[in-house]
């Protein structure tokens, strides 16, 4: 067993990887904090009564480096490279979920913050799994993708060759709720959510900048990359549509199926997808089709799952030498 540990056990994505990790049979979860501590993980999340028991730390380096191989930072961006430079340079192995580790540095720092820990960013390894397995087998610290750019370019990345890259691309994408985390703001309160949707950040929001950078680094192609979310009314899930130009006549679902055919979470849909049977799971599901040299692509994520927690488990199953579904949930919250 590998010992390991989550920081920010509090938050949405922590409480998912406590809920795998309880019962992954090649890693001990053997430390939690927060930014307080000093309390029980079942108290926090009373979801946990009766499943596990368990402390909750104020989160402190000395006590991660005593007590685990490897950690999961399911923190905000900016507090995360704060405690994994020191994490690293102490040997324990990093998956980070938050912004800090997944872009180059002119991109983070023109849309994020100054870096403080650059001496790192060039090992990490953007842990988005079917395009970088081999290279998170060898991985110290893995760069959680967000949720956005794991549906977008799982959906897209296959069809770029095909593409006709004068064309701006259109990303339009619908989020449950979570995804902004567990802080409660104006924006994501009962009022405002319910019954209602709307967009925010149109063509500005900082996964437009990650889809684009990723998409030149696999395919070095520029794209024109426009990215509109929208917040929707439902805890979990993430629907992305996107429009796209053809440059070639080609059967957009044996794309799918060449590119994916030994990728065991991605389910390709001859119809078109939903959020609800990829939730609670770490499937992406992905329908797409054309009309002349109009495509349309459809992706379906568990924004706290692929989207984040156990797209890092899947990382850190990598890291450590496991089978990659190991403890990896597949059975969605249906109906
Ligand atoms: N939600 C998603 O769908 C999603 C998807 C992909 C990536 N992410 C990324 O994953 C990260 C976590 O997201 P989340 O949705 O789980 O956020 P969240 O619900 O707001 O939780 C954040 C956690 O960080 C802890 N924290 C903050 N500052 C800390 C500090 N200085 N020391 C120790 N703990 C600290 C909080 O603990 P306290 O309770 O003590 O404040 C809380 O447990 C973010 O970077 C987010 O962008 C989220």
């Amino acid at each position: 067993m590998i010992n390991v540990g989550v920081v920010g056990a509090s938050g949405y994505t922590g409480l998912e990887l406590v809920k795998m990790l309880v019962s992954h049979s090649g890693f001990k979860l053997t430390y939690l904090a927060t930014t307080q501590g000093d309390t029980m993980i079942e108290q926090l999340h009373p979801s946990l009564v009766d499943v596990i028991s368990m402390p909750v730390e104020k989160a402190d380096i000395q006590s991660v480096v005593k007590s685990c191989e490897l950690v999961f930072l399911a923190l905000p961006h900016k507090t995360s490279m704060g405690f994994a430079k020191e994490l690293l340079d102490k040997g324990v192995k990093v998956v980070d979920l938050s912004a800090d580790y997944r872009l180059e540095l002119d991109t983070y720092e023109e849309h994020y913050c100054e870096h403080e820990d650059k001496a790192h960013l060039n090992e990490a390894v953007y842990a988005l799994i079917e395009y970088y397995r081999e290279d998170l087998k060898t991985a110290k610290l893995a760069a959680g993708p967000g949720c956005y750019p794991t549906a977008t370019l799982l959906g897209i990345l296959p069809f770029i060759p095909y593409l006709d890259t004068s064309a701006p691309l259109f990303i339009d994408a619908k989020s449950g709720v979570s995804g902004a985390g567990k802080k409660l703001t104006k924006m994501t309160s009962f009022v405002n959510m319910n019954e209602n949707i709307f967009a925010y950040n149109p063509l500005k929001h900082r996964h437009e900048p990650e889809i684009a950078e990723k998409i030149e680094k696999i395919h070095g192609v520029k794209l024109n990359v426009n990215f509109v979310p929208h917040l929707i009314p439902v805890t979990r899930g993430e629907l992305v549509s996107v429009y796209a130009t053809l440059k070639k006549d080609i059967d957009p679902i044996e794309v799918l199926k060449k590119q994916y055919a030994n990728d065991p979470f991605i389910r390709i849909r001859e119809t078109p997808v939903d959020i609800k049977s990829t939730s609670g799971t770490h499937f992406c599901d992905i329908f797409a089709t054309k009309n002349g040299n109009a495509l349309f692509v459809s992706s379906a994520i568990d924004n706290l799952l692929r989207g984040a927690s156990s797209q890092a488990l899947v990382a850190a199953n990598l890291m450590c030498g496991y089978d990659e579904g190991m403890g990896i949930p597949t059975i969605a919250y249906m109906p």
